[in-house]
């Protein structure tokens, strides 16, 4: 495996890879999930680079970035043993030297949600990606579920800026208990631990409620808000039903796969989840093509 931290490195690096090239981007910090993207890439690909890098344009001012959780030999030795063979580790001056001035901005599907609580989050993802994309050149990247909108997100970036490559979304990655895998996760004490499965439990309730029938999104909203108002540890953000390929929220009921995501602190962090509904739908397969697809 090849560690490289300087953009020329990586241009050689890549110059030298052979036949269809996975990538999967990161933060660090890497768990579970991150590490079913690189087993994905690594069974879809002839060759595998994973990039490490605490985007901070995606931070706004009164987020933790400083306190962002980060390992880089932890990270280095999980993705060796995956049989990854490039990493990527730049500084935030090689991303973003002085006099940077360029940013990509995806309009509709980056408003609401978390576009209307992270103020500026979308277009550092979209920024950084784009960056990632044309540096590392992949035929497929891979990005998990667990931020949604961010699919969506990126989705509509490579649809409107011609990248010639595949999305593939992987479904979240749970702990026994139900709770979503986060790199956030290591903040809850154990307390904190144990409210924080209100969010899955909350999902499973407007899953179930979906399964007896119920189509109307304020009643299903309700059904989520309900489990995880019950939890006083969890402070919720919103709890949004909105259309799985457009992310416009529901106000009829609707027979289209809807994304059911939620938002909660718990503590120090703030955690996500989501599902989409019906449930059937949480497979590779499904998200990759319905989650912020094609309109
Ligand atoms: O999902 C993440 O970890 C980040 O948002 C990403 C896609 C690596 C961009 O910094």
């Amino acid at each position: 495996m090849r560690v490289v931290d300087t953009i020329a490195e990586l241009r050689q690096a890549r110059a030298q890879l052979q036949g269809l090239v996975g990538l999967v981007p990161t933060m660090g910090a890497l768990h579970a999930g991150h590490m079913s993207l690189v087993n994905a890439a690594r069974e879809d690909c002839d060759t595998v680079v994973v990039t490490i890098f605490v985007n901070p344009t995606q931070f706004a001012p009164n987020e933790d970035l400083d306190a962002y959780p980060r390992d880089l030999p932890a990270d280095l030795a999980k993705l060796e043993a995956a049989g990854v063979d490039l990493v990527f580790t730049p500084t935030p001056e090689t991303m973003y030297p002085s006099n940077y001035q360029t940013f990509v901005e995806v309009e509709k599907v980056s408003q609401g949600k978390e576009g209307a609580h992270r103020p500026g989050h979308f277009r550092g993802v979209a920024t950084i990606v784009t960056k990632l994309f044309n540096l590392t050149q992949p035929d497929a990247a891979y990005f998990g579920q667990k931020d949604a909108q961010q699919v969506a997100v990126i989705k509509a970036l490579v649809r409107d800026l011609n990248f010639p490559l595949d999305i593939v979304i992987l479904p979240i990655v749970r702990e026994a208990d139900g709770l979503a895998m986060s790199s956030r996760n290591v903040y809850l004490n154990p307390n904190e631990r144990r409210a924080a499965t209100a969010l899955n439990r909350s999902l499973q309730a407007a899953a179930a409620a979906y399964d007896a029938g119920e189509r109307h999104p304020e009643r299903l909203r309700q059904t989520a808000l309900a489990v995880l108002n019950a939890e006083p540890l969890a402070h919720v953000d919103y709890v949004s039903v909105a259309d799985a390929v457009t992310l416009e929220e529901l106000t009829a009921p609707s027979e289209n796969p809807i994304l059911l995501s939620l938002t909660a602190r718990v503590g120090l962090p703030r955690l996500l989840d989501n599902c989409l509904l019906p449930y059937s739908l949480n497979t590779r397969e499904a998200l990759t093509r319905i989650l912020g697809g094609e309109v």
